[in-house]
């Protein structure tokens, strides 16, 4: 039987330069594929995400397709309010029907159990792992403890996050103790998805620009720090990706998370040289360069390729998720580009 002895992308995960750089995208599984498409003709979004054996099934589609390095399991950072009693739809975007806002709202918050309640996941986690029989590691996830929260006070998506910042700054208090229970809550889930096969783990902070740098370092990184200790204590790399926010990377490199996620919006060099060449780094190609043409991406590609060979070790990817107009035969080119050279 296979092993993940010989895991490029584990092997970065652990500071070693493989021979062939190791690639994923964020968001790889999803609207893009034609595959994943057809799959949603035939169950909602969120009926996705709670069938084990169809989330691995769309899991597969990109290992299939584009040959990338590692999987990451089909679900959704909001899926975890399923473990607080709280109901999301998409409508096509994420709709919170009752945001926590007032001390009676926050009272009433129930921070469940996710091993009795995230169990469809923790399955969905098996399944991949069957599914893959050891092709490529399964990278599992969640939200990072700002960004969850934040969906929980916004009631959805938000532009200003005006009432999460209220109470971050009117109460700070009663803010901190939320973040508690809710890095609580994720340290769990992550650790129930190690339990059930995951090989490693990413934390998305989509929202970290919400804040300044300075509100990030008092209110936010504790927490963040906390979740990322918690979660290496099971012995599996955390990949650390803290969206919009280039001013937040020395921040981030004072964690122990293994690799630190680079966005599009910082060359990646200058990332490198911000966090210092000891870090392993994942990014950072700009989504939308995958919507121009063969030539551009493979100078693209090659361009974020050089600027990574400063750091200790690099993990090709987007930085940030794929978009769902991108021609899956680009993504495809781009992850060859990466493994010819
Ligand atoms: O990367 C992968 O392939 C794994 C699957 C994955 C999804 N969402 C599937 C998904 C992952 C890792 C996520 C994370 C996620 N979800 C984040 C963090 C990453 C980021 O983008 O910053 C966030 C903020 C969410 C919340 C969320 N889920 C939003 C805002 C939306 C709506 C997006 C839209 O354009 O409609 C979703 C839905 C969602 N999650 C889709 C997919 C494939 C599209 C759902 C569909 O099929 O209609």
């Amino acid at each position: 039987m296979a092993t993940l002895l010989n895991s490029s992308f584990l092997a970065a995960c652990r500071g070693e330069r493989p021979a062939r750089t190791p690639v994923w995208l964020m968001r790889q599984a999803g609207r893009y594929m034609p595959e994943y498409r057809a799959v949603r003709r035939e169950l909602s979004f969120l009926e996705l995400c709670r069938s084990p054996e169809r989330c691995a099934e769309v899991t597969l589609q990109p290992i299939d397709y584009l040959d990338v390095d590692a999987a990451i399991l089909f679900s959704d950072i909001l899926v975890v309010f399923d473990a607080m009693d709280v109901v999301v739809e998409f409508r096509p975007g994420p709709t919170i029907t009752t945001p926590v806002r007032t001390h009676d709202d926050i009272a009433k918050l129930r921070f469940g159990d996710p091993d009795a309640e995230l169990g469809y996941v923790f399955d969905a986690v098996a399944a991949c792992k069957r599914a893959l029989a050891n092709r490529v590691p399964l990278i599992g996830f969640c939200g990072a403890p700002l960004t969850t929260l934040s969906y929980l006070i916004e009631g959805g998506s938000s532009r200003d996050f005006e009432h999460t910042k209220r109470l971050m700054f009117s109460e700070p208090a009663v803010f901190g103790r939320l973040l508690e229970s809710m890095t609580d809550l994720l340290a769990k889930y992550l650790l129930g998805q190690v339990r059930a096969g995951a090989d490693a783990i990413q934390i998305f902070d989509s929202w970290a620009a919400a804040v300044t740098p300075r509100d990030y370092r008092t209110h936010i990184l504790p927490h963040v720090r906390q979740l990322i200790d918690r979660v290496r204590t099971a012995g599996v790399p955390v990949i650390m990706f803290a969206r919009g926010n280039a001013a937040l990377l020395e921040q981030i490199a004072t964690t122990e998370a293994d690799v630190i996620g680079i966005d599009w919006s910082i060359e990646l060099d200058d990332a490198i040289r911000q966090i210092g060449p000891g870090r392993v780094v994942q990014g950072n190609l700009d989504p939308m360069v995958l919507l121009s043409n063969p030539d551009t991406i493979r100078r693209r590609v090659l361009d974020v390729l050089e600027a990574g060979r400063h750091a200790k070790a690099h993990i090709f990817n987007l930085g940030h998720g794929i978009s769902r107009h991108t021609e899956p035969a680009l993504a495809k080119l781009m992850v060859e580009t990466v493994h010819a050279s």
